[in-house]
């Protein structure tokens, strides 16, 4: 077998490489989506996509999950550049109605988790019978929540990441692979 190259790209003034590629990560989509299957199948519940960030995995897990389901979008706004500004704010809810069902919310990556918490909290009001929470990455060692994350498709390294609905600077989440900063 021949080695591969390693796939680097720039995006504006940054270097990364691959990290995930696209077959890693459908075949951990298509495991969670089965274990969603098994523990939702019978109850239709509410996939909740955060925005911007979970568009290409809400769409791949969802093509894989075979039972009757509703989705709906919520938009999050609390990150600029590489760092994370601690400040939430949501839009969205106003069309969508998830009182009393099961709702599963579907995250790009839960870093710190302070737009988890905030977004959990604000659901509160609405009023839903249980909330769950899947992400395509988590950062684990930088979490500084409490809330359990229910469905991780891949722990990963506390390095900034890109791709995959990830992006640096508005660019970047076309990629279907998952990149990591090259320092
Ligand atoms: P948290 O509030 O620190 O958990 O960060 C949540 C949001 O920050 C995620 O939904 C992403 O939009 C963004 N984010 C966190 N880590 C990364 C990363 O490594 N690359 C790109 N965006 C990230
Ligand atoms: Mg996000």
């Amino acid at each position: 077998m021949p080695t591969k190259f390693l796939k680097v790209i720039t995006v504006r003034d940054k270097n990364f490489e691959v990290y995930l590629d696209a077959k890693a990560i459908d075949s951990q989509v298509e495991r969670i989506a089965s274990v969603l299957d098994t523990e939702y199948g019978s109850t239709t519940p509410f996939f909740l996509g955060v925005l911007n960030g979970s568009f290409m995995f809400i769409s791949d897990l969802l093509k894989k999950y075979e039972k009757p389901c509703e989705i709906g979008f919520i938009k999050a706004a609390s990150y600029e550049g590489m760092h994370s500004t601690g400040k939430v704010n949501f839009t969205g809810m106003e069309s969508l109605n998830i009182e009393n069902r099961d709702v599963i919310i579907v995250e790009d990556i839960v870093d710190t988790g302070n737009t988890l918490k905030a977004l959990h909290e604000f659901l509160g009001q609405f009023k839903p019978k249980s909330v769950k929470i899947c992400t395509l990455l988590f950062k684990k060692e930088a979490y500084k929540q409490t809330l359990p994350i229910d469905y991780v498709c891949f722990e990963v390294e506390n390095k900034f990441l890109l791709g995959y609905g990830l992006d640096y600077d508005g660019l970047g989440r076309n990629l279907p692979e998952v990149y990591i900063l090259n320092e």
